[in-house]
């Protein structure tokens, strides 16, 4: 069952009922200033951290679970409605919502009456665009009251949940004309206030939620919208808030609009006041002066418009099968730049709260996005680089606002220096930005304290040759990639962090997944020496490698798969031994990936097992049999009921390790068969029972031990985007950066016959056409460039701003 449609032409997903699945939602924003917004314009805004500039409330632990944000009643007689349905859920005649690249329009209408809400934040501006416009389509003359309404954040969103013998004295707000002013905490500390603005006369106002509510009041039915009058409080203490009214009159056919702008403004603190107690808003004026006329408004659009489109031609296939073509040209990158901005920080999954930005969950964001904009990229690198020890060791998640490692989790996840290793290769190779290695960059936050980037992946790489188990296995410390196996933590009490709790420095426990990781991404270093003419070090380095390679054969394989690892008294996990948990989706995909056990047919043999044991209609589950029962040997995995998250279910993120795996076998049958179980485009079909948005991947779908298998959780930031635009884009279509060009490899299902990708590399542009005329998985017979054979599949970097036709025959 669907509950929409995608309008590719438009780049927009139409979701046709207020009432879907869960709320399913968009972002706004692309770099400082950030809103979401799920199809009823529920959902919040941020100032680049979610949790420390929060501007506006959201509640996640709510009944209904989106209830609060940018609503609008409108009043007609004895009637009121929303847009967006909620929070009214009076029944609308119509109802659309089109989510597209950065914006979000609802349209909809009741008793003769039409409304549109477009909701976007324009590109270098931080305040929120919502352009209303409302239409008389009756025969009679109408007379409505409109409300707006925001609720005010006390900036950090957690203690904004938490500490309210403080908050409710502290709220203040000024009102002037038709903008209301959240300025709780200007008057000490804070140099930054928020606003909400219309560009008409207004009929009254709220900035007290009590006072605009009622006490005993809901959302669904506030006491100044029900009476037809604002009360114009002036918020003092307690909940802020901020509301217009304005009285429309519409004579039939007669259109209205309205801009309303929810704004960030930063004051330097010599400017901050224009009189005693009064508030500079000269910044404020000025943006609310950028958008005062809808030509303004549509102008900042249709740039928008463009900024996307430019983003999507640097890699567009054309290929006969729709569903893969708009995920590939459309929502995959789409969903990669979302993640790569927020990392796991906030969705109506992550309460924005909890995490900043993870050290392994962006630099994997990164492969998925450097195409897109290579210069935040290379920032990204470098704050994250930062933020690493000395000793090559991370602080596992940062905080985007400060840009310094978050103590309250610390380090000790000892997957995490590798994954640095991985982003700048792709970087490199995307770029040709072989300076980035030069830049000065500190450890752990100290200026004073830093070494060049080069000299942090150094330490990255020698982080795990430093730290091995008895197996000569990288050590796990708090855990590799999988967040919940916890080796040496052996919680027994409730509360304790599974991340946290424990020893992160066990000399035990090891993981057979770093060691994949390791061969798999330690090459890109030897290389990066190598260029360098640290030819020494790559030696070295390429020894360390082959020694690992040779111990994962030796002590990481288990007879049909690789194991998993060996647990803190040196037991095997993932094991054919093993009761449950006897095989693991992560090291199949990394040791393949790596290439270790090809040549002889081991990894064959593995991902014949991952396809035996592993699989389901809905995808691959993370490892079987699941844990009935919870082992304090094992960690928060066998903490979750079987067939849900880290227990068996199907962790999405890992799937596309599988298909990559698939492509260096030579199986693209099998690698496109997997890409479509999972594709959310794919999925669209079942959306009653996979429950989350259609156009997006999620972290997880139940697996086949859940008592709701199918069912996904968890959509949008998830590491599933960055990894299943690189399985289709570079491993499947064949289309992957290296340092000296771009290579063709393509590892296709057999029955296609051809496809044609355009690809912008190093600003030139290859338009790469791939013929399949017998029917083959994998092999390049001949390329020609603008007519021209060239030895070998790697096609050369050309000249920045010329364009050039590729002609690929596979056989
Ligand atoms: C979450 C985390 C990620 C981790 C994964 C598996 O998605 O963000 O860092 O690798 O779970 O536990
Ligand atoms: C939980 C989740 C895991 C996530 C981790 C982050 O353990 O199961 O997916 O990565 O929290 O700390």
């Amino acid at each position: 069952m669907k509950f929409g449609y995608f309008d590719d032409q438009n780049r927009e997903y139409v979701i046709q009922t207020p009432q879907t699945p869960f709320p399913w939602i968009n972002y706004l924003g692309n770099k400082d200033f950030f809103g979401l917004i799920s199809n009823t314009a529920g959902g919040y805004n941020f100032y680049k951290d979610a949790r420390l500039r929060r501007l506006t409330r959201f509640r996640y632990n709510n009944v209904p679970v989106d209830d609060g944000g940018r609503y609008y009643y409108i009043k007609d007689g004895n009637t009121v409605w929303n847009p967006g349905y909620k929070p009214c859920k009076t029944e609308l005649d119509d109802y659309e919502c089109r989510h597209g690249l950065g914006y979000t329009r609802i349209t909809s209408a009741k008793n003769g009456v039409s409304a549109s809400l477009l909701a976007f934040i324009p590109l270098d501006y931080n305040g929120e665009i919502n352009h209303l416009t409302l239409k008389n389509t009756s025969m009679e003359t109408k007379h409505i009251q409109l409300f707006s309404l925001r609720e005010w954040c006390l900036w950090d969103a957690s203690d904004d949940m938490l500490n309210f013998q403080r908050n409710f004295s502290t709220g203040q707000v000024e009102v002037k004309d038709s903008v209301i002013y959240h300025k709780t905490e200007y008057r000490e500390r804070r140099n930054h206030y928020a606003f909400f603005s219309v560009n008409a006369k207004i009929d009254g106002f709220d900035s007290q939620l009590e006072d605009f509510m009622g006490m005993y009041n809901g959302f669904d039915a506030p006491q100044a919208v029900l009476a037809g009058q604002a009360t114009n409080s002036v918020a003092d203490g307690w909940q802020p808030c901020a509301s217009h009214q304005i009285n429309v009159t519409l004579l039939p056919d007669e259109e209205k609009s309205f801009i309303f702008v929810l704004g960030y403004v930063e004051v330097p603190v010599e400017d901050k006041w224009e009189s005693p107690h009064v508030i500079n808003k000269k910044p404020a004026l000025q943006m609310i002066d950028q958008f005062s006329t809808d030509g303004q408004v549509e102008r900042a659009f249709v740039t928008l418009a463009s900024y996307w489109e430019r983003l999507l031609r640097l890699y567009r296939v054309e290929i006969d099968d729709e569903k893969t073509a708009r995920m590939v040209n459309i929502w995959n990158p789409y969903q990669c730049m979302v993640t790569f901005n927020m990392s796991r920080s906030a969705s109506y999954f992550e309460s924005g709260v909890g995490r900043g930005l993870g050290f392994r969950d962006s630099s994997q964001d990164l492969l998925g996005f450097v195409h897109q904009i290579p210069e935040r990229a290379r920032e990204r690198i470098l704050d994250i680089a930062s933020t690493q020890f000395r000793d090559g060791g991370c602080y596992h998640q940062y905080q985007p606002l400060t840009k310094k490692g978050n103590n309250d989790i610390g380090g000790g996840f000892n997957d995490d220096p590798l994954w640095l290793i991985a982003g700048t290769a792709a970087y490199i190779k995307e770029t040709g930005d072989f300076s980035i290695l030069n830049e000065k960059t500190p450890y752990d936050s100290n200026p004073k304290d830093t070494g060049t980037l080069l000299e942090h992946l150094t330490a990255s790489f020698n982080h795990v040759v430093e730290n091995k188990g008895p197996h000569g296995l990288p050590l796990i410390g708090r855990a590799d990639w999988n967040d919940c196996l916890n080796l040496n933590c052996h919680s027994t009490e409730p509360g304790q962090s599974f991340q946290t709790y424990g020893t992160a420095d066990g000399r035990v426990a090891e993981s057979v997944l770093i060691a994949g990781m390791f061969v798999a991404i330690g090459p890109e270093l030897v290389e990066l020496y190598r260029r360098k003419g640290l030819d020494s070090k790559a030696r070295e380095a390429r020894e360390e490698i082959e020694k690992m390679r040779k111990t994962v054969l030796e002590h990481g394989y288990d007879g049909e798969w690789f194991l998993r690892a060996y647990d803190a008294f040196g037991e095997k996990i993932g094991s054919k031994e093993c009761e449950e948990g006897k095989i693991f989706i992560e090291s199949q995909g990394y040791c393949v990936m790596a290439g270790i056990g090809v040549e002889d047919g081991r990894a064959l043999k593995a991902l014949n097992s991952v396809r035996d044991i592993l699989e389901c209609d809905h995808g691959i589950v993370i490892q079987q049999p699941a844990y009935q029962t919870y082992h304090s040997n094992l960690g928060e995995c066998s903490s979750y009921p079987p067939g849900y998250k880290e227990n068996a279910g199907i962790f999405c993120h890992n799937n596309p390790w599988i298909m990559i795996a698939e492509t260096k076998i030579g199986r693209g049958d099998r690698a496109f068969d997997l890409y479509r179980k999972i594709c959310p485009a794919y999925r669209e079909d079942i959306s009653d029972l996979h429950r989350m948005e259609p156009y997006v991947y999620s972290q997880m779908i139940a697996g086949k031990d859940a008592g709701r298998m199918g069912e996904a959780k968890n959509s949008w930031l998830t590491g599933t985007a960055a990894w299943n635009f690189v399985a289709i884009s570079q491993a499947i279509l064949g289309i992957k950066p290296e340092y000296d060009g771009l290579r063709v490899d393509p590892c296709i299902p057999s029955l296609w016959g051809e496809y044609k990708v355009t690809r912008v590399f190093r600003e030139a542009i290859y338009e790469i056409h791939v013929t399949n005329p017998d029917n083959v998985q994998k092999g390049v017979r001949s390329v020609t460039v603008d007519g021209k054979p060239i030895e070998g599949n790697v096609l050369p970097v050309l000249e920045a701003g010329t364009k050039h036709i590729v002609e690929v025959i596979m056989g």
